[in-house]
C-alpha cells in the first residue's frame, strides 16, 4: 500500500509543531529497552522529534518531553518501566514534563490498563502499528490537552520517508522486515508485532545506497526472521517488484555487497529452519557480509524445542552448523539460549550444555525463561521453579565463560581487520573497534582512524575485549 499521504499529514504536523516551538530550546529524553528493532525504531522518533524543534539531553531534569520506547520479551522490562514512572510524578507536577510511552509494551492491554489506573498522569500512549503517528499525537496532546491513547492491534504498513536521526556515524541498522509470523510458545513478539511484512527490495536498496554516500561503513539488517525475507509475500502471492534482482534474504545479501562504499554488511536474526543453502553460498561468496553468524539455539534438546515450537532438532541444529563450517572459510556463529522452559528436565538442559561444548559459540546470550501473558507457554502447567532455572542459568554461564576464554586467548598474535568505531569510553586515549566477529578490541591509534579499516595485531585478551597494536 501507498504510504505517502499519511507520511505527509506527518509531516504537516511536524511543521505546525516546529513553528510554535521556535525559539523555545525544547528538550527530549528517551530510554529505549530492547532489541535492535527498538533502537532503530527509536532512531526514527528522535528523527521526528528533532525535527519538531526539540533536542537531546541525557537528564530528564532537563526534559520537556520523556520518551519511553518499551519492549516486554522478558518480564524485568516491567519492572525498569513502572520505577521510572514512579520517578517522574514529581517532575510532571513540577514543571509539566510531557510523558510518552510506545513500543512494543504499549501492546499488551493488562499493561496500559495498569498505567492508566496508577500512572495516570501519562499523556501519550503509542503502539507499535503506530509509531509514524507521533507528531500527530504529540500535536494533539498539548494543543487540545487530553490524554493520547493510539494503540491499534491492526498490522501496521511499513512507513518510507520518515526523518531519522541515527546514534552513530558508521555503523546504521536498517530495517527489513516487521513482525513475527512464528508463534515460538515462549515469545510475545508475535502478538506485539504483527504478522510478518517484508520492506520493498527497492526502498532497502535505495535506502543503503543512501547511508552509503553519506559515509556510514557497517549495515546490520533487521527483523525477527531476516532470512524469510520475501517469503511470506512469496507464499501469499502478494504482488512486490524485484529491484536490483533481489526477490529473497540471499540476492539483498548480493545487491548489499555491490554497494560502494559500504564495508560490512551483519543480520540479526536469522531463524535456523529458514536457514537455506542460498543463504549459506551467499553469506560465502559476499566479501563484505560478516563470517559471524548469529543462529538463535533456545534449547539443545529436541523435545524441548518442540515445545517450543520451534520447528528444528538438536540434530538439525547441529548439522546446520557444520554445513555452515563445512562451506564458509571462517565463520564464528553466536546465539540466543533460555533455560527453565516449562517442562525442562536437568537431563533435557544437559543437551543445551552438550550443544554449547560442540559448536564453541563466540558470544551466547543467555536468559532465564519468563513467562508472558498470552502466550502458551504461560498456560503450560509444568513451570520450572525460580532456584532450578537459576542454577542451570548459572551453569550455562559458567561454561560459556569458560568457553569465552578459550576462544579469546586463540586470538591473541593473530592479525584482525577492525572497523574503528570511536573512542573508548573507559580511556578516552584509545581507540576502540571491532572484529568481523564482532569482538571489541582497543588499541592506540590516531583520532582520524575512526570509521576506517584497520589492520590490529591482538596482544592480550580480556573476557570482554581484546588488546590490539597496529600492524604495519
Ligand atoms: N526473533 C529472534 C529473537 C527475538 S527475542 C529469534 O527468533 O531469534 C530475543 C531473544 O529473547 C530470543 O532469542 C530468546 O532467546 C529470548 N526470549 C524471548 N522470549 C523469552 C521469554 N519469554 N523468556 C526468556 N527469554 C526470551
Ligand atoms: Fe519470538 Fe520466535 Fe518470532 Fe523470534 S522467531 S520473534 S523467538 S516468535
Ligand atoms: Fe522487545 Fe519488542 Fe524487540 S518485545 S525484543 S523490543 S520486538
Amino acid at each position: 500500500m501507498d504510504t505517502t499521504n499519511e507520511v505527509k499529514v506527518q509531516e504537516e504536523y511536524i511543521e505546525k509543531l516546529r513553528k510554535r516551538n521556535e525559539g523555545k530550546n525544547l528538550k527530549y529524553n528517551i530510554l529505549t529497552m530492547g532489541c535492535q528493532l527498538n533502537e532503530n525504531d527509536s532512531e526514527k522518533l528522535c528523527g521526528m522529534i528533532e525535527k519538531i524543534g526539540y533536542s537531546k539531553t541525557d537528564s530528564v531534569k532537563e526534559a520537556d518531553i520523556a520518551l519511553f520506547n518499551t519492549c516486554c520479551v522478558r518480564e524485568n522490562a516491567e519492572d525498569k518501566l513502572f520505577g521510572k514512572l514512579g520517578e517522574l510524578k514529581r517532575l510532571k507536577e513540577e514543571k509539566g514534563l510531557i510523558i510518552a510511552i510506545g513500543g512494543c509494551m504499549m501492546q499488551e492491554k493488562h499493561i496500559t490498563d495498569k498505567i492508566k489506573e496508577s500512572y495516570p498522569f501519562v499523556d501519550i500512549l503509542f503502539g507499535t502499528h503506530t509509531l509514524y503517528k507521533f507528531p500527530e499525537d504529540l500535536y494533539r496532546a498539548t494543543e487540545e490537552k487530553r490524554k493520547i491513547e493510539d494503540i491499534i492491534d491492526v498490522d501496521g504498513e511499513i512507513y518510507e520517508g520518515l526523518p531519522i536521526k541515527r546514534d552513530s556515524k558508521i555503523k546504521a541498522s536498517v530495517t527489513i522486515m516487521n513482525g513475527c509470523n512464528n508463534f515460538c510458545t515462549y515469545c510475545i513478539v508475535p502478538y506485539v508485532r504483527g504478522r510478518e511484512r517484508s520492506r520493498s527490495p527497492r526502498s532497502i536498496i535505495e535506502e543503503v545506497k543512501h547511508l552509503a554516500k553519506e559515509g556510514y561503513k557497517e549495515i546490520t539488517l533487521l527483523g525477527q526472521n531476516v532470512n524469510s525475507y520475501l517469503k511470506v509475500e512469496k507464499e501469499k502471492n502478494i504482488y512486490f517488484s524485484e529491484y536490483e534482482g533481489v526477490n529473497s534474504f540471499a540476492t539483498l545479501l548480493r545487491a548489499i555487497n555491490k554497494i560502494d562504499g559500504i564495508e560490512r554488511i551483519r543480520f540479526v536474526s536469522p531463524h535456523p529452519k529458514d536457514f537455506t543453502d542460498d543463504v549459506i553460498e551467499a553469506i560465502s561468496d559476499c566479501e563484505k557480509v560478516c563470517k559471524l553468524i548469529h543462529l538463535p539455539l533456545q534449547s539443545g534438546n529436541t523435545k524441548v524445542l518442540k515445545e517450543m515450537n520451534r520447528k528444528y532438532s538438536k540434530e538439525q541444529y547441529l548439522d546446520l552448523v557444520d554445513k555452515m563450517k563445512a562451506k564458509i572459510p571462517n565463520v564464528t556463529l553466536s546465539t540466543d539460549i533460555i533455560v527453565g522452559f516449562p517442562g525442562e528436565t536437568d537431563e533435557e538442559f544437559e543437551d543445551t550444555l552438550d550443544v554449547v561444548r560442540k559448536v564453541k559459540f563466540e558470544q551466547v546470550y543467555m536468559f532465564i525463561y519468563s513467562r508472558r501473558v498470552g502466550t502458551p507457554g504461560d498456560k503450560m502447567e509444568n513451570q520450572v521453579p525460580e532456584e532450578i532455572k537459576h542454577k542451570r542459568f548459572d551453569k550455562l554461564k559458567e561454561l560459556v565463560e569458560s568457553e569465552i576464554e578459550e576462544k579469546n586467548k586463540k586470538y591473541v598474535g593473530t592479525i584482525q581487520k577492525v572497523l574503528v568505531e570511536g573512542e573508548s569510553k573507559n580511556n578516552i586515549s584509545m581507540l576502540t573497534g571491532r572484529t568481523d566477529s564482532n569482538k571489541v578490541v582497543i588499541f592506540e591509534g590516531d583520532k582520524n582512524l575512526i570509521g576506517k579499516m584497520v589492520m590490529l595485531k591482538i596482544v592480550s585478551e580480556h573476557m570482554w575485549y581484546l588488546r590490539g597494536e597496529l600492524n604495519g
